[in-house]
């Protein structure tokens, strides 16, 4: 876990170009829910291509802890057997949920509803981020939680026996938020709705309905849409769910390339579910030459192989109501921000200070660290673009966030000088092998 691993320092020379055709690696959040929806089967769930990264290995390690039989039978390929809705027992040691926010508040709605008391903790970044957001919901429908002051980890969750069904309206946009209530909402009897007023990513939903659950989804006159589940089924053991590339992660190899004239590359299996390919709309729309080729569908989502060539990027406005579809993909959309023509402006995006690290303040700085000019509020960040290669030369602060220092060493491939992040170890959260994917494309992170 990153609150135990050694920080390393990386650098990112700059290069020529990239080219070449890489793989992008398992999706995140996919590959979490796989574990855990699979621990709350009756029988053995499959899967194939799940990321092996620290976040994914604290969700297998705290469904252990709660009674699964989670094991890895090969490269990617892992095995869980589950316990059933309802089935989970008290963990004897403390969940350490490390860097992960998905694993602390999925877990957090999977828990509530079981009728014993467990503790939870994370890495100095995870005790950070705030909890409330789910303590409040699942309070209401019958768990107990004590927190440190502002909803804040450790704290204790004690489920109750029998949960209530809710209505909830998200306060924000959250898919976390909303698989938390969703989660909590299978063992609960009756129906419990989410209302989200802006559709965020639904892979829960989506994989949920692939075990046989009834989920919902309707669309509100005021453009929201409510999604219920029906609780306590039981759901379908023995699926085999193969994870698609995460288009969170394949977003450094195309920007790498967008940035930078005379490139291109080609990265393989890359999920484009339209609630989580913002940042390739965006990319478009700054005049990058990018491509899906070869769209398919691959256990209930859409994937294609991205396709992208180098050359010059102007700055655009990035719609707010945008932002749900690429909230992690802010990072690696300042850098390229920072090669365009002209100043890109990017309004509603308040919840970039409550990820990993305040997204907002660390890419910011990490900027300015490199000479690029930008303009900072509440809940905007506006980057005046170099029209080529920016300044560079400056030492990052990733702040225990992976996407800090992979966006600031993909900064490093197209700067003028070095670009060097104090803690790349960081990125084994979610893309283990990060350097030499990109080396292999010709990048030099040492
Ligand atoms: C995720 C949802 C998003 C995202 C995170 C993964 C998920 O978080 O930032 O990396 O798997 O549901 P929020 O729900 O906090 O926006």
């Amino acid at each position: 876990m990153s609150a135990s691993s050694a920080s390393q320092k990386l650098v990112s020379a700059p290069v020529a170009h990239l080219e070449g055709r890489v793989r992008a690696p398992g999706d995140k959040s996919i590959s979490h829910r796989a574990l855990m929806f699979g621990a709350v089967t009756v029988g053995e769930t499959t899967i194939e291509g799940l990321l092996e990264g620290e976040d994914i290995l604290s969700s297998a390690a705290a469904l252990r802890s709660l009674g699964a039989t989670v094991d890895r039978t090969g490269a990617g390929a892992w095995c869980v057997r589950g316990v059933g809705v309802g089935g989970f027992r008290e963990p004897s040691d403390v969940l350490d949920m490390g860097n992960s926010g998905t694993a602390a508040r999925l877990l957090s709605g999977l828990i509530a509803s079981h009728a014993f008391t467990s503790f939870m903790t994370g890495d100095a970044s995870m005790r950070r981020r705030p909890m409330m957001r789910v303590i409040e919901p699942l309070s209401r429908m019958g768990a107990r939680f004590i927190a440190r002051e502002g909803g804040r980890l450790p704290m204790a969750v004690t489920g109750a026996p029998t949960m209530l069904p809710i209505e909830y309206r998200l306060p924000v946009a959250s898919a976390q938020v909303k698989s938390a209530i969703l989660l909590a909402g299978l063992n609960t009897p009756g129906e419990t709705t989410v209302i989200e007023p802006e559709p965020t990513r639904d892979h829960t939903e989506r994989m949920l309905q692939g075990f046989g659950a009834t989920v919902r989804t309707r669309a509100l006159d005021d453009g929201a849409r409510a999604i219920t589940i029906v609780g306590q089924p039981e759901l379908a053991g023995n699926r085999h769910i193969v994870v698609p590339g995460d288009p969170s992660s394949a977003a450094f190899a195309v920007v790498a390339a967008a940035i930078r004239p005379g490139s291109d590359v080609l990265v393989e299996n890359v999920g484009i579910n339209p609630t989580r390919a913002g940042l390739y709309e965006t990319l478009r729309e700054m005049g990058a030459a990018l491509t899906f080729e070869n769209e398919r569908v691959m256990g209930g989502e859409s994937v294609a192989d991205i396709r992208v060539r180098g050359g010059a990027l102007k700055g655009i406005d990035v719609p707010p109501h945008r932002a749900p579809s690429m909230i992690d993909e802010y990072p690696i959309l300042a850098v390229a921000a920072a090669c365009a023509d002209g100043t890109t402006r990017m309004q509603g995006v308040a919840e970039l200070r409550a990820k990993e690290s305040d997204r907002l303040a660390s890419v910011a700085a990490g900027l300015e660290a490199n000479g690029v000019r930008f303009e900072i509020g509440a809940d905007y960040l506006h980057v005046q673009g170099c029209n080529g290669a920016p300044p560079g030369g400056g030492l990052v602060a990733t702040h225990l966030d992976h996407r800090i220092a992979m966006a600031f060493l993909v900064l490093g491939t197209a700067a003028k000088a070095t670009v060097a992040v104090d803690d790349g170890a960081t990125i084994n959260t979610s893309f283990p092998g990060f350097a030499a994917l990109m080396n292999g494309l010709g990048a030099k992170i040492t």
